[in-house]
């Protein structure tokens, strides 16, 4: 866990052995520990060098560690005993220095770090804080403000970067052990007493108030409900107001606070789950450690849209060469010109120069030939998407993948009319596309795993989390959204506004409500769904709009706000109204109070007080119950994959797990029981009957989200 060797006859180099990222893992602390004591208690000794194995200073403390008792010797008596000891101690940083990794290399006596290096207290992130001292020793080091920008936010930041704060001691483009035995070597016999953090006084700005005001606005502005950055804040506030000793106390009462919240756990749960949904199965047993993707060289965009743009500049910026292809002329000379410019932004924003010769604009889909990947992005409309796959079937050479990035239809219909049905997935991305991190890779049944694995590897190498989902109607996270947004609407005709609801989600976490959220995207989109699945159209009786439809219970308000012509921010007015189109500050519109009002005295509803509690629980355990058919269906492999669909797609608030987790949380009986309750109250929506694999699980103990798998284990995957 750690190699002790003595190199140069009189330095002791202390390597952390404990791959991936070398965490401080219980034996890590352990081995530490005596590593030190050897070093301090050898008169050869003079100097001591802390490194990490395979070029990783260390990723700080074993995330998993974090949920059960804590074992072995606790880091601050550890890392407190090297501040103290008499030894010159050089921390040689490779890699990373995160966390308590960062806190190891800040009681050490000197810093060295390689230029590619990256430190950072990313605590926050976790719903913690930096817990081993970081919070009181890094605002001695650097100053307030520097110190609780990074505490706060939890960026990682460059070795030059740390060079500039102060924070290492010298940058360097070598092996940065080696640099670091030389330096330790002509540290020896230097007084280290100014060397060690916890001994400096933090420098304090007269204006400590009013910074502390403000960074505190910010972040309850950024972060909606989140505790752990305003904990961060009060442990920065305690390194600027009370001696080292004090503050270290208020560093662990703030600790002991926010690990005992949900919200940690919450946090937690996120980070591995996300690592989890890239590891994707399929029924035919290939995965994504046995299946080999294709290397990308070249692509295709077919439609420069709303999405095509985002995808080709998602593709550009990664150096894959992109032909992009549009129906007319005009669309397509204003396509090149919006992803230029977007092109141009975003490498202005990275400091790079923009990959502007990768781009081949075309009408015609006889110059996509020798690609090696097509993205198709034309209309939401079957017998166009299938036009195009039956022509590119013609024009690619016979290995080219071919990928529809469709919201919702079916993706093996669109491989029956290839001739390459092995070679057709789908590729979701979300909007804006170039923003977005989520992608969906829709499984067809008929899909390789090589299709699959090159899917989902050109989606990591573009920066996304990409997760595998199956082939449904709206797969899984436009699925999920339709008895949501459905609740929310319900919850209008029985007596609620579009900003009571808003109000209640958006205190749940939420950063918008589901309305003032529509209003950005567009009311439209989800009017042109609802014609073309039949749901609405010029059949229906536009004065009195029947309020079942396909045998369940529908709500036409959605339907009236759009005949209006309210398609939302873009037209200036929506559920909400804007001072002019394109506005983004949503006020209250009468005239929309006005039509609820007209629609409820027609259908002779009694508006009723509505309270946020039944807000929250309609809209979200019904967006669960769904997630828990997903899983019988076998459409998405687990629930973490569900919830980092919603984490990264739909924003749902990290601080709550995503919706799957959420519901853990709650309590699986509770949340079945108030589904039962709703059911009973609302027979005719059939989403709020609870799912059979929510009562199994409650009939199992309600066994904790990580275990969900065991008990889907047996139904039937199309993953
Ligand atoms: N603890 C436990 N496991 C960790 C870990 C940690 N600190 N950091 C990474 N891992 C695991 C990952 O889960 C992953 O495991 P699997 O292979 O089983 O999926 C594996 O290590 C590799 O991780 P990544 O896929 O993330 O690798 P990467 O190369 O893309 O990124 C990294 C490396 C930048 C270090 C990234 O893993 C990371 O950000 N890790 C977390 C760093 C962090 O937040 N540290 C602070 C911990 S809290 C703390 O330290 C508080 C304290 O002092 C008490
Ligand atoms: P859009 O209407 O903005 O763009 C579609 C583009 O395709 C238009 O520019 C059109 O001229 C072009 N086009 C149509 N037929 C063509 C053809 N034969 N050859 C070349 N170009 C052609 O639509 P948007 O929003 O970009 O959607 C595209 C696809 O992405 C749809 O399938 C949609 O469901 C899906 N999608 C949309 C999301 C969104 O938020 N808008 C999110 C995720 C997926």
């Amino acid at each position: 866990m750690a190699r002790y060797e003595l190199v140069k006859r009189s330095v002791a180099l202390i390597t952390l052995t404990n791959p991936p990222v070398n965490a401080l893992s219980s034996p890590v602390r352990h081995a530490i520990a005596k590593s030190m004591e050897r070093a301090l208690s050898d008169p050869k000794v003079t100097a001591v060098v802390i490194c990490g194995e395979n070029g990783r200073f260390c990723g700080g403390a074993d995330i998993r560690e974090f949920a059960g008792p804590l074992r072995g010797p606790p880091l601050i008596p550890v890392l407190d005993a090297i501040e103290a000891g008499r030894k010159p101690v050089v921390a040689a940083i490779e890699g990373v220095a995160l966390g308590g990794g960062f806190e190891l290399a800040l009681v050490c006596h000197y810093r060295i770090a390689h230029s590619k290096a990256r430190l950072g207290l990313p605590e926050v992130t976790l719903g913690i804080l930096p817990a081993a001292g970081g919070s009181q020793r890094l605002p001695r080091l650097i100053g307030i403000p520097a110190a609780l920008e990074l505490i706060t936010t939890g960026r990682h930041i460059s070795a030059q970067e740390a060079l500039k704060l102060g924070i290492v001691d010298q940058v360097t483009d070598q092996n940065a052990c080696e640099m670091a035995v030389e330096f330790a070597l002509k540290s020896v016999g230097k007084p280290l007493s100014s060397r060690r953090v916890s001994m400096l006084t933090t420098p304090c700005p007269p204006d400590l108030d009013a910074l502390l005001e403000a960074a505190t606005m910010q972040v309850k502005k950024k972060a909606r409900g989140v505790m752990a950055p305003l904990a961060c804040i009060q442990a920065v506030r305690a390194a600027a107001t009370m001696p080292f000793s004090k503050g270290m106390k208020r560093e662990s009462e703030l600790m002991t606070t926010l690990f005992n919240s949900g919200q940690a756990q919450a946090f937690q749960y996120c980070f591995f789950a996300q690592r989890t949904a890239g590891k994707w199965t399929l029924p035919s047993g290939a995965q994504w450690n046995n299946s080999k993707p294709r290397e990308i060289r070249s692509a295709a965009v077919i439609g420069l849209g709303t999405m095509g743009r985002g995808i080709v500049v998602s593709l550009a910026r990664v150096g894959i060469s992109v032909i992009a292809v549009e129906s007319e002329k005009k669309l397509l000379e204003n396509g090149r010109q919006m992803v230029i410019g977007m092109l141009e932004r975003d490498a202005k924003r990275r400091g790079v120069s923009a990959s502007l010769n990768l781009l081949k604009f075309t009408l015609s889909l006889q110059d996509l030939k020798d690609v090696d990947l097509v993205i198709e992005a034309v209309f939401e409309d079957m017998a166009l998407k299938k036009r195009v796959f039956q022509e590119l079937s013609k024009v690619c050479r016979p290995t080219t993948l071919l990928c529809t990035n469709t919201s919702g239809l079916d993706v093996d219909a669109l491989a029956g009319v290839t001739n390459r049905p092995h070679l057709v997935a789908g590729m979701h991305f979300f909007s804006p596309a170039h923003v977005m991190k989520l992608l969906e890779v829709v499984c067809g049944p008929r899909s390789s795993s090589e299709t699959i694995a090159t899917a989902m590897s050109l989606g990591k190498k573009m920066g996304k989390v990409s997760v595998a989902v199956g082939n449904c109607p709206g797969f899984v996270g436009n699925r999920m959204l339709k008895p949501y947004l459905d609740q929310a609407t319900f919850l209008l005709e029985e007596g609620a506004t579009p900003e009571q609801i808003d109000k209640a989600l958006e205190d749940f976490g939420f950063a918008m409500g589901v309305f003032r959220m529509s209003d950005l995207a567009g009311l439209d989109v989800g009017w042109r769904v609802r014609k073309e699945s039949g749901l609405t159209g010029p059949d229906v009786d536009s004065k009195n709009p029947p309020r079942r439809r396909q045998g369940h219970r529908y709500c036409p308000i959605p339907d009236m706000v759009c005949e209006q012509g309210r398609f939302g921010q873009k037209t200036g007015r929506g559920w909400y109204m804007y001072d002019k189109p394109g506005d983004t500050n949503a006020k209250p519109d009468p005239l929309i109070q006005n039509l609820l009002e007209t629609y409820r005295s027609r259908y002779g509803i009694q508006p009723r007080n509505i309270s946020d509690q039944e807000i929250i629980e309609r809209c979200l355990f019904v967006l669960a119950n769904e997630g828990f058919r997903i899983l019988e269906d076998g459409m998405a492999a687990r629930p973490e994959d569900i919830d980092v669909i919603y984490l990264f797609g739909y924003a749902f608030p990290r601080h709550r797990g995503g919706p799957m987790f959420y519901v853990s949380m709650v309590g699986l009986e509770r949340v079945l029981e108030r589904l039962e309750h709703y059911h009973q109250a609302h027979p005719d929506v059939p989403h709020l009957e609870p799912s059979a694999l929510l009562k199994k699980l409650v009939a199992c103990g309600s066994p904790p989200v990580q275990k969900w798998r065991e008990y889907i284990k047996t139904m039937h995957s199309h993953l």
